[in-house]
């Protein structure tokens, strides 16, 4: 049986499309059950319903208080019977009752390789740390804002002439493969969340470093030969 899942968004939803697009190979372990986007005008939510999804708007300015707002998002994944829930680009932190009510359920990816660079503007803060490689965390989502158990990350090279544009589009790339990779083991249960970390059952490992600035002789960063 797939994993019935909720995508949370607020704006553009580029990860919510990868995810989409994913869930249509008919071996992959979820399907996307109904977006949910907090602001009415995201254009994520078009796009959403122009595929023929369920898509609805839970607009955060129309309830009084968080948590009234999380009550509605629980609703609303309850009615239409989701398991899993993944926030792409979902601007609101949520309260802890909820959180907690969808503990190790509930994913999240963001755009720096955590704990590192951790709230807004993860691809400027790592620019100005002057850290050679970045990337991208899916994790289970805690009280903590981008501080839960990790999943999986992917990591790509801090170019010099980056800005936090080119940075951040380099990251995206990554994040379209990782967020649905992430989402899989979840949903088969290869990954699950036990107190602060994710355990990972029959992962394949890559061992090979990337290395930013690439070493010489070599056109990927990657040191292959022992
Ligand atoms: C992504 O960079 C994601 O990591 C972060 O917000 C951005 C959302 O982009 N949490 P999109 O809406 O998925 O295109």
């Amino acid at each position: 049986m797939k994993k019935r899942v909720a995508i949370l968004i607020s704006g553009r939803g580029s990860n919510m499309m990868a995810l989409v697009e994913a869930a249509r190979a008919p071996d992959y372990p979820a399907e996307m059950a109904i977006v949910i986007s907090s602001r009415p005008d995201a254009p994520g939510l078009a796009w959403a319903k122009a595929q023929g999804l369920a898509a609805v708007a839970i607009d955060h300015k129309a309830h009084a208080t968080r948590e009234a707002f999380d009550e509605a998002i629980h609703a609303a994944l309850t009615n239409a019977g989701v398991e899993l829930v993944a926030l792409a680009g979902f601007m609101r932190i949520q309260s802890a009752a909820f959180v907690r009510r969808w503990i190790g359920r509930q994913l999240n990816i963001h755009p720096s390789l955590l704990p590192l660079f951790k709230g807004l503007h993860p691809q400027q803060q790592a620019l100005d740390a002057g850290v050679r490689i970045s990337g991208c965390t899916v994790h289970f989502v805690t009280e903590e804002m981008d501080a839960g158990p990790i999943i999986a990350q992917a990591a790509v090279p801090v170019l010099p002439d980056d800005d936090a544009d080119t940075l951040a589009a380099r990251i995206l790339v990554a994040e379209h493969r990782l967020y649905p990779h992430a989402l899989r083991l979840v949903a088969t249960g290869d990954a699950t969340m036990d107190g602060n970390r994710a355990i990972l059952k029959s992962m394949v490992n890559q061992t090979d470093p990337l290395y930013s600035p690439a070493l010489p002789g070599t056109s990927k960063g990657r040191h292959t030969s022992g």
